[in-house]
């Protein structure tokens, strides 16, 4: 394992209020940097999110609203950062594009490619599509509609600026296939391999015409053009945490040898990870990133959720009306981290009652109200063991091993086979206390037998509470202090049945 961790999120647009598919995202990281700065230290972790904010998306959305771009984009990111910390998002920084830090990295990255040959001018026809700033060459586009959001295109001829992508295409193919936790999961490896297998990629244009775009960083060597949005916005992973030295160098602590770098995505901006940036970082004698991880889309029936679909449901708004905790528990157990997810309110009463209410909620309140009644409140010393209890002492034991595995990147960062293995020790545990009937026990003054048993139950919650501690932090907290060290402070169920 690597010494330091350094996982970005995507920065999201400012354009529109963030809803569940962003929060998955940062939940998901979250989690990750939560779980390695218990196994690294919490200085060994870095954790990055932030916010897009230029290009014409932007500069529409502040033009309706009848605000300057920054004015807008300061109104939203208000939005970003309450929603974050209202889910105990613990990132350690927050990137801005407008900011100095990110603006001045972004044109020394292009002035180096510039002065390398890697950036060229050229004349440019083709065609335009202003929702998904892409470009479109002839034959991609049928009835002058995007291939990609199906939305009308324009014809536009214009000089440009063009990363000669091009030219990384086979070395970019090999270290694809030689880093098999480059792109994850597999799946989306085999896409990216066999769309550079099939297609000849053609160099990226990375600049717009003030003329058409003014809500951008300039070019330094060409100042009517400003920097296309993706680019702009790819190099924030490394303008949030290093910089270029005079000679071209780029340093971070972040980004050296001694760090795991991890990218997730969603599976929609997959090629601009996959591709553009391992390019752009290369052309630049940077290393690339360990792994770029794409996960799937939270789905209102059978749509993407998301705001220009209208079917957009606020974080905020499910969090208070359930809670945080089950709210974190929902995304990260319901689906493989990878695939999509159906996102419903019954879906997400259903785990509530079954895994929450009956299952952990259970257990905690059981063993309390067992050690108070028996053990007037403290913890007994542990015991002699029978075969089921050795079983689950067993299971204790290698639990953290187990989630550690599911949560690196061989493991396909899998948070919910890893919120799986923790269910099964709560499981066995709730099984052990009916199979065991610890009121006979206390009925037949069989007490040493009784006290092993609770002092299991307890060492059982406590690491089932250790390892869901990076999923929902809250409940962690809430068990641990419950629980005491000793003696215990019974308090409320930690999650009540919901009858709807
Ligand atoms: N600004 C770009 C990213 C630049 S990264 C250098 C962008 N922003 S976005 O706000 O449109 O979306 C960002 C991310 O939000 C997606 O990649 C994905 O991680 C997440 N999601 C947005 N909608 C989603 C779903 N419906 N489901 C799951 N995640 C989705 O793209």
């Amino acid at each position: 394992m690597a010494k330091k961790f350094y996982i970005t999120t995507p920065i999201y647009y400012v354009n529109a209020s963030p809803h569940i598919g962003h929060s998955y995202t940062c939940i998901t990281a979250d989690t990750l940097a939560r779980c390695r700065r218990r196994d690294l230290g919490k200085d060994n972790v870095h954790f990055l999110t932030g916010t897009d904010e230029h290009g014409q998306k932007i500069q529409k959305a502040a033009e309706e609203a009848k605000l300057t771009p920054l004015e807008f984009a300061d109104i939203v990111v208000a939005q970003f950062k309450q929603l974050w910390g209202k889910l105990n998002i613990s990132y350690d920084d927050f990137i801005r594009t407008t900011e100095s830090r990110h603006t001045r990295t972004v044109e020394k990255a292009l002035e180096i490619l510039y002065k390398k040959g890697d950036i060229y001018q050229d004349k440019y026809t083709g065609w335009y599509c202003t929702p998904c700033e892409t470009f479109w060459i002839e034959a991609q586009v049928e009835n002058q509609l995007c291939p990609d959001c199906h939305r009308q295109v324009e014809k536009i001829s214009e000089v440009n600026f063009f990363l000669k992508i091009s030219a990384y295409q086979d070395w970019l193919i090999e270290h694809i296939k030689k880093n098999s936790c480059f792109i994850l999961p597999e799946i989306r490896r085999n896409e990216v391999l066999s769309f550079l297998s099939l297609n000849k990629l053609s160099d990226l244009c990375i600049s717009r015409p003030k003329e058409r775009l003014s809500w951008g960083i300039p070019l330094p060597f060409s100042p009517g053009h400003v920097a296309y949005v993706w680019f702009d916005a790819l190099v924030n992973y490394i303008s949030a945490v290093g910089e270029f030295d005079a000679g071209g160098k780029y340093n971070s602590k972040w980004w050296d040898a001694e760090t795991e770098v991890v990218h997730l995505i969603g599976k929609d901006i997959l090629r601009q990870h996959a591709v553009y940036w391992p390019i752009i970082l290369h052309a630049l004698g940077i290393r690339l990133p360990d792994t770029v991880f794409a996960h799937g889309w939270w789905m209102v029936g059978d749509t993407k959720m998301s705001k220009s679909r209208g079917n957009a449901v606020s974080p905020l708004e499910v969090a208070e009306e359930f809670g945080i905790d089950a709210y974190r528990y929902f995304l990260l157990r319901d689906v493989p981290f990878g695939m999509d997810g159906n996102f419903s309110e019954e879906a997400l009463i259903k785990r509530f009652n079954a895994d929450l209410a009956n299952d952990i909620g259970n257990l905690v309140y059981r063993a309390l109200t067992m050690i108070e009644k028996y053990f007037q409140g403290a913890i007994p010393l542990p015991g002699r063991l029978n075969q089921r209890g050795e079983q689950i002492a067993k299971e204790i034991k290698q639990l953290s091993g187990e989630t550690n595995a599911a949560l690196s990147a061989a493991g396909d960062f899998n948070f919910s086979f890893a919120l799986e293995k923790t269910w099964e020790l709560i499981n066995m545990a709730n099984k052990y206390v009916e199979e065991t009937k610890p009121w006979n026990l206390a009925k037949e003054s069989k007490s040493d037998e009784l006290k092993a048993f609770i002092r299991l139950l307890v060492d059982a919650i406590r690491e089932a509470g250790s390892q869901i501690s990076f999923f929902m932090p809250q409940t962690a907290e809430s068990i641990q202090q419950q629980l005491g060290e000793a003696q215990i402070k019974k308090g409320q169920p930690l999650f009540p049945r919901i009858d709807k």
